[in-house]
């Protein structure tokens, strides 16, 4: 086995919206199934127990924390750097309903976790051996409540094949070099690099790969260390994490990448009917990511689904709320898809955008404003607001502003200090706000906002726009 240069050096802490949860929660009403807390109720309206494997530093799983105060959210990770970083960080905001454990998933016990509601596991199942993998399925079937939802998001084989035979050579000469593990794993990208030079055998017109090494080499150390310089890294295609999954009865409902519900966003007419000839299920799943030449997956599992009822379906998708994530004067009519750039219909999603940009609206709200009667074409036009990133889905009620402008205050002073996060904590969405940098170090340090007629006044207004609807503030004081 490899050695695993990653284990002394902190991983980068960034945050995901896929890990939200009303994303989450969302995914399995999008395919007409009922999951979550209770299989009926949204989650911020019930307590509800969310943990998360292998959190890193934690910023995700303490914005989750701090947007949903009435949930208990776990980080579980065996670097005692993160889990200290990530508890200094909770203990600053007082976020009270985190609690985090150095612990290996191999090393869990059954009282380490109650019962479980939610489980996330993000850029970590295809970086860990398989009786990790195996672990981890073990302790979910032990913990997880019927009716909870796992997500997973892994590298398939798809796009990543031609680097297998690369990454043992990374990992081999790194073995046997000396220095830091940095010093160690850029030692071996620049033998990679020499190797490239001699444009023989399997390095002739090796573009592809030219690209990667030049990508790679320019990126944050510590991920490539985290990505690349582990003692196990197997892309696998979903069949298999499918079966290892359904171990623990789970069931795939999903993905967090909802384009995929939007054929005509993915592929072209006669590919997309190729691939609806295939039998539904893994083999469908594996085919698309290879004809989408899709390398990276968010699958959102559950154990037990049950499908719902056409009414029940539309009373669940009517009571859905959503809010605008990105200001409103950058949602272009110029989306990027799968399948390139697409021209949305300016005069069906501009009313519904219009709507959001005032506040959050449930899709029942939004039917008579598109001119829409039919739930699934009004629920369409959405997703693809969601799979733009202009909108996202968000628990029915806000909640308690106060740890979210805890944690917020503690975000940017640590902006200040030259941290580079760019998101806040939102009560509305129980998630994070992508906010640009420069703002968070304004909000820090309380600069005044631009005078009016100021040619800064425009940005100013719109990103405080979008804060305000979701609430996004810093404790004051
Ligand atoms: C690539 S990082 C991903 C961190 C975070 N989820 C993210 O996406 O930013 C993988 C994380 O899993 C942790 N990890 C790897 N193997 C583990 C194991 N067997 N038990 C517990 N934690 C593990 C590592 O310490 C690291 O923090």
């Amino acid at each position: 086995m490899a050695e695993d240069l990653s284990i002394s050096t902190p991983y980068t802490n960034h945050y995901f919206s896929s890990l939200a949860p009303a994303m989450l929660q969302f995914v399995p009403l999008l395919h007409r199934w009922q999951a979550g807390p209770a299989a009926t109720r949204l989650p911020t309206q019930d307590r509800f127990n969310y943990v998360e494997f292998g959190c890193g530093q934690a910023l995700s799983l303490l914005i989750m924390a701090a947007g949903n105060p009435n949930a208990t959210f776990y980080g579980i990770d065996y670097s005692a750097a993160h889990i200290a970083r990530a508890r200094r960080m909770a203990d600053q905001a007082g976020l009270a309903n985190v609690v985090l454990m150095e612990r290996a998933f191999e090393d869990m016990k059954p009282e380490d976790l109650p019962p479980i509601d939610m489980a996330v596991l993000h850029g970590v199942y295809s970086w860990i051996p398989p009786a990790a993998r195996d672990a981890l399925v073990d302790v979910i079937d032990r913990h997880l409540r019927p009716g909870g939802i796992v997500y997973v998001s892994y590298n398939t084989l798809t796009s990543w094949t031609a680097l297998l035979p690369i990454q043992k050579l990374l990992t081999e000469f790194a073995a046997q070099a000396s220095g830091s593990p940095e010093d160690r794993a850029r030692k071996a990208l620049d033998f990679l690099e020499k190797l490239l030079e001699t444009n023989s055998g399997h390095f002739k017109d090796a573009k592809a790969l030219a690209a990667w090494l030049k990508h790679t080499k320019g990126g944050d150390i510590r991920y490539v260390l985290h990505e690349y310089f582990v003692s196990h890294w197997e892309p696998t295609p979903h069949s298999e994490v499918a079966a290892r999954f359904g171990r623990a009865k789970l069931n795939y409902v999903g993905t967090c990448d909802v384009v995929d519900t939007l054929d005509r966003f993915i592929l072209q007419p006669a590919a997309s009917k190729a691939l609806s000839e295939v039998p539904a299920g893994p083999l469908r799943e594996t085919a698309g990511d290879l004809m989408r030449n899709n390398g990276f997956r968010r699958d959102v599992y559950v154990r037990g689904p049950v499908a719902t009822t056409p009414s029940e379906w539309r009373d669940r998708v009517r009571e859905q709320r959503f809010a605008l994530i990105r200001r409103r004067d950058r949602c272009g009519m110029s989306a990027k898809f799968p399948i390139g750039t697409v021209e949305l219909n300016k005069e069906a999603f501009d009313p519904a955008l219009d709507r959001l940009a005032d506040g959050p609206a449930t899709l029942g709200d939004l039917l008579p404003i598109m001119g829409e009667t039919q739930d699934g074409n009004a629920l369409r036009r959405l997703v693809t607001m969601v799979a733009a990133g202009y909108a996202a889905p968000c628990p029915p009620v806000d909640a308690d502003p106060g740890p979210s402008d805890r944690l917020n205050r503690v975000l940017a002073d640590e902006v200040a200090l030259g941290h580079s996060h760019d998101v806040l904590a939102s009560p509305v969405l129980g998630a994070g706000a992508r906010v640009a940098t420069p703002r968070i170090v304004a909000l820090a340090k309380d600069t005044p906002p631009p005078a009016p007629g100021a040619p800064e006044e425009p940005d100013y207004l719109a990103e405080r726009r979008l804060m305000d609807n979701l609430r996004v503030r810093l404790r004051r004081g």
